[in-house]
């Protein structure tokens, strides 16, 4: 066995003997097994919130204590926001990266100060100095959009022309290119039989990337393509890969006179369920979004700190898809399901991911 997770599973099990007698810590938790610094990419995306809240009180249900931080979607405050965790003698890390390649040295100092990484829903390049990823099967979410669109618009039953649009999500997420391969594996045969078009051309992942996954700049792309490629014409589809990308893409629309007067407005996809997509799914205005359990996730990734803490091997369901370029990471991933106005209850609600009362 690895020697740091040798020394870390030994003062784990010693933390665990000396906490037995010891008293609730109260809001941090139970002592027992030691600290975990938890590093996540923003605030201004509730799925980051709802990740980060379920990974610490997972964890402090494990008998842990947490630190968690949030980088505001800039690479060097989460590099440094990482460095004060290892200076705190943090035991382990779960990270989700905000730039996937920013992270090589401080994860280094991590490696010398024997404290374990898991990536979290998106993998860290570049570096031998991640142990562990958790993630969701990322080609099937965009896998899932596609199937959406083809299956709605009857592409399968020859239908078409239609006009789409496609979007991406941030260049600097390994996940990004993970989503837009498993939607175009399934749209390009009918990109080549012309039965989608993409009036603005713009169809290589590099013309398409929405860098941070910023809705309004979602939003002003939306606009200018509008502009520029749909004078009398009308887009059918919008491939987006994420919901606050798909409330920009729809704001945008909207602008445009879509959503009323025989205007109709496009399909759009998304990603993540977050509150304010489910509601505008229901509202009729977007389609469908990619649910990923953030409770199962948060749960994989906590237990995964714990296993690795006290020295058991971790469940893993995947040996071979994840190379950070670097090597291959060990992982275990979930599996994504698609949510629209037809099945949003029963998944969501009946699932209690969300309220009856919240989605009003
Ligand atoms: C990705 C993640 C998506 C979405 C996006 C924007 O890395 O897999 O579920 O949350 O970031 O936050």
């Amino acid at each position: 066995m690895h020697s740091r997770r040798a020394i870390l599973a030994g003062s784990a099990s010693l933390a665990l003997i000396l906490s037995a007698c010891a008293q609730s810590s109260g809001g941090e938790g139970l002592s027992k097994g030691g600290t975990v610094g938890v590093a996540m990419p923003t605030r201004t995306s509730e799925r980051w919130l709802t990740d980060g809240k379920g990974i610490i009180d997972d964890l402090h249900a494990k008998g842990y204590k947490t630190k968690l931080v949030y980088g505001e979607d800039n690479p060097e405050k989460q590099a440094s926001q990482i460095a004060s965790l290892i200076k705190q003698g943090v035991d382990a890390l779960i990270i989700a990266a905000i730039d996937n390649k920013s992270l090589n040295d401080v994860l280094q100092q991590a490696a010398d100060a024997d404290v374990p990484v898991i990536s979290y829903d998106r993998l860290i390049l570049g570096t031998k100095n991640v142990d562990y990823y958790v993630s969701f099967d990322n080609e099937q979410v965009g896998r899932l959009q596609a199937r959406y669109i083809i299956e709605k618009l009857g592409l399968e039953d020859g239908k078409g022309p239609f006009n789409i649009e496609l979007f991406a999500g941030s260049s600097d997420d390994n996940n990004t290119r993970y989503f837009y391969e498993g939607s175009m594996h399934l749209l390009q045969p009918y990109l080549d039989s012309k039965q989608l078009v993409v009036q603005s051309g713009q169809t290589q992942l590099d013309q398409v990337t929405t860098l941070r996954w910023d809705g309004p700049t979602a939003q002003r792309r939306m606009t200018s393509i509008l502009t520029q490629s749909y004078s009398g014409q009308k887009v059918d589809a919008v491939l987006s890969p994420y919901d606050g990308i798909s409330l920009g893409i729809l704001s945008a629309l909207k602008s445009d006179g879509y959503g009323s007067g025989g205007k109709p407005l496009p399909i759009v996809t998304g990603q993540d369920a977050e509150l304010a997509s489910v509601q505008s799914i229901i509202k009729d205005q977007q389609s469908q979004t990619v649910y990923k359990d953030l409770r199962e996730l948060a749960n994989v990734a906590s237990t995964m700190a714990d296993d690795i803490l006290n020295d058991r091997r971790p469940v893993l369901n995947d040996r071979f898809s994840y190379n950070n370029g670097v090597k291959v990471v060990p992982a275990h991933l979930l599996q994504p399901e698609t949510v629209d106005k037809s099945n949003y209850e029963e998944i969501l609600v009946t699932g209690g991911y969300y309220t009856a009362a919240e989605l009003k």
